[in-house]
């Protein structure tokens, strides 16, 4: 009844509706596998630094070297260079997001929550990207 016209137009926008729904379910929860098609995520440090509030890891950190529940993160790309010799200073900063009981700083407990392994790989680059800007 539409003929082919019609049933090509149709397809092109469910496709359309597709894309549109999936942009908008940003809250899934589940760790988006990366679209090769699209160009690499470029780190953002202003976002890092909104997650670094809103996923509340400033209740537990300050960005200078007062201890609230954890370490003061000031300086912590260096830091976090001569953490472990195994990992690059990006490595050892990521895994103490995604993983933070693989190392624990010496004089704290290991209490940072390990749901931040939920967080998408742009989100953590982004926070990695903030952090590294801290003095
Ligand atoms: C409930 C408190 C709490 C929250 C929330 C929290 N952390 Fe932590 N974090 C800690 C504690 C305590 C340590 C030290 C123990 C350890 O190494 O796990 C730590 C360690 C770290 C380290 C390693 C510091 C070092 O000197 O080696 C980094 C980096 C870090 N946290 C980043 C974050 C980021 C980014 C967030 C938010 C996404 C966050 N933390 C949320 C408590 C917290």
């Amino acid at each position: 009844m539409f003929g082919n016209f019609g049933r090509i137009r149709i397809f092109a926008l469910s496709v359309g509706l597709m894309l549109i729904a999936a942009a908008c379910d940003g809250s899934s929860g589940v760790i988006p596998t990366p679209d090769s098609s699209l160009p690499p995520h470029v780190a953002d440090a202003a976002n890092g630094q909104r997650l670094f509030k809103n996923e509340s890891c400033s209740a537990c950190h300050s960005t200078d070297t007062r201890r609230i529940t954890g370490p003061g993160l000031a300086g912590i790309y260096s830091t976090a260079a001569t953490r472990d010799s195994d990992l690059t200073a990006d490595q050892y900063i990521q895994q103490s997001i995604r993983n933070p009981g693989k190392f624990i700083v010496d004089g704290f407990n290991n209490i940072m929550p390990k749901t931040y392994s939920q967080l998408s790989q742009d989100d953590v680059d982004d926070l990695t990207a903030y952090l590294k800007s801290l003095e």
